[in-house]
């Protein structure tokens, strides 16, 4: 609902991109709240720093979410697939939602807490931010429903990530098969 009265916002600030580098604050502005019917579909990721698991991060060949249609606006659960060689993992989460803010359910993963950010430049990309409350995970996720964005939007990606000082994303090799999306819902976390 917020979300179509910020639309004009965020194309006059793409619009801006050509005279004037977003800020970082730009760049990382989250939106008041997450408009649910957004969300749901399956996103594939495109690009993400993901620390300090880059290395292993950087040896999945493709990975997405899908989230389903909410039953809750505050309650969200996601499934997740991702690829490594020919074997497909599957998980999900349990995620509760305060404006575009949230937490992970359950223990140990409620020390982990984030927010959904969206690219000015790229109408169809979501963003997962997440960080443990340690420091020791941080974690910046682009997707989007498209395999493979345009360079500026790309672009656009790095500087957010840049401005939260963190190291450059990996870029997903969009040829990658995706796992196939299992009959049953899996459960159970990674
Ligand atoms: C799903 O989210 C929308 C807003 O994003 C809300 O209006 C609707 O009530 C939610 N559905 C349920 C069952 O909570
Ligand atoms: C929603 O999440 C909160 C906090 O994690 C939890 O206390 C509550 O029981 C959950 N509600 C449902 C319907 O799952
Ligand atoms: C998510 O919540 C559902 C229902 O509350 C529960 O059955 C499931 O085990 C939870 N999944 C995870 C990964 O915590
Ligand atoms: C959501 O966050 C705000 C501001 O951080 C806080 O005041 C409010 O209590 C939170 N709501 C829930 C349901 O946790
Ligand atoms: C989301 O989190 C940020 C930083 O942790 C905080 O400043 C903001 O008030 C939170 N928003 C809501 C709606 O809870
Ligand atoms: C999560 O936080 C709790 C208490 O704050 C702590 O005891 C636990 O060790 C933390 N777990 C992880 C994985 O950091």
């Amino acid at each position: 609902m917020l979300l179509h009265k910020l639309v004009p916002l965020l194309f006059s600030l793409a619009g801006l991109t050509y005279s004037a580098p977003l800020t970082c604050e730009q760049l990382s502005q989250p939106t008041e709240q997450v408009d649910l019917s957004r969300l749901e579909g399956t996103w594939v990721l495109v690009a993400g720093t993901y620390l300090p698991f880059q290395d292993r991060f950087r040896h999945r060949d493709s990975a997405f979410i899908n989230f389903p249609a909410n039953k809750s606006v505050t309650n969200i659960s996601y499934s997740r697939g991702f690829s490594i060689g020919d074997k497909c993992v599957y998980g999900s989460a349990n995620i509760t939602l305060n404006g575009s803010n949230f937490t992970f359910d359950g223990t140990p993963a409620s020390n982990l807490s984030g927010v959904f950010l969206f690219l000015t430049s790229c109408p169809d990309c979501l963003i997962m931010s997440f960080n443990a409350k340690s420091g020791r995970q941080r974690t910046h996720l682009l997707f989007s429903q498209r395999r493979e964005l345009e360079q500026h939007q790309i672009q656009e990606f790095n500087e957010q990530v840049q401005c939260l000082q963190m190291p450059p994303p990996t870029i997903m090799d969009p040829t990658k098969n995706l796992c196939p999306w299992p009959q049953e819902a899996s459960t159970g976390p990674d």
